[in-house]
């Protein structure tokens, strides 16, 4: 388990939005300026202020974590912040769109979230699940190529993609459907790598961690660095 606490100032140092998760956010949702979204799992508050800012929505974020809400919280005045787990929301039947980025692989029963998000969901609302699949974390550019120890790690944590889509359709969901996308962009600093902003580097050994960093400086040397970051979004909506 990671302890968000303690990882939040690397997090929000780092993380950055993904510019085509967003864009498809924006655009699949449907969502506009009378929408009311939930991000789930919103840590520093990344996604939730920038779809906030494309639509004008009123949108609030939640998470476990105090130390990431308190940053995101510094960040905006009107997206409404509130502690809490995504197995257990604590709002009524009020959203038009409710989603996570990078959070579906810390619930051990994602049945229990999607239920959530079924009844804070109102008619026609949707639900999205930005995450990785199976072969998105054996090619992940630049992570599975320095820190290959990640693939293993990651393929115990994450849910196939095959069982969330069951799950959703238990807990009601209908008319799923699946996106990926990619960026790519040219790395010319690994500060983000040696803070561990990613939770995988948590997960390996320290041995070889520090060998995938050695081998990044060396690469370094000799160029920029090639990132593809890519993400699938699962879609679901209630009817
Ligand atoms: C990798 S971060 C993603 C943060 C944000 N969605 C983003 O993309 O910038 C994962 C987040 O999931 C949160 N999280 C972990 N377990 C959770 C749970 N059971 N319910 C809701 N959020 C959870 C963590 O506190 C953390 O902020």
């Amino acid at each position: 388990m990671i302890d968000y606490d303690r990882f939040a100032a690397e997090y929000a140092q780092h993380r950055k939005v993904h510019p085509e998760v967003l864009k498809r956010l924006y655009h699949d949702s449907g969502i506009d300026m009378d929408s009311i979204v939930l991000e789930v799992g919103c840590g520093t508050g990344n996604y939730i202020l920038a779809i906030e800012g494309l639509t004008g929505s009123q949108c609030w974020g939640t998470d476990p974590s105090d130390i990431m809400l308190e940053k995101a919280r510094s960040r905006s005045d009107t997206v409404v912040f509130q502690r809490g787990l995504a197995e257990r929301l604590d709002f009524p039947m009020v959203f038009d769109f409710v989603f996570s980025v990078d959070v579906i692989h810390h619930l051990k029963k994602p049945l229990a979230y999607f239920e959530e998000a079924y009844r804070v969901l109102k008619s026609y609302g949707k639900l999205c699940t930005v995450t990785d699949s199976e072969e998105i974390i054996r090619s992940r550019e630049p992570l599975a190529v320095y820190f290959p120890e990640t693939i293993k790690a990651d393929l115990k944590r994450y849910h196939p993609i095959s069982d969330l889509r069951e799950a959703m359709e238990t807990a009601g969901f209908v008319k799923l459907a699946e996106t990926t996308v990619e960026f790519t962009y040219l790395l010319t600093d690994i500060q983000a790598y040696k803070d561990k902003a990613f939770s995988c580097l948590h997960l390996i050994s320290k041995e070889a961690f520090q060998r995938g960093i050695a081998e990044m400086e060396q690469d370094l040397e000799a160029g920029p660095i090639q990132c593809t970051p890519r993400y699938l979004l699962l879609w679901g909506t209630k009817i």
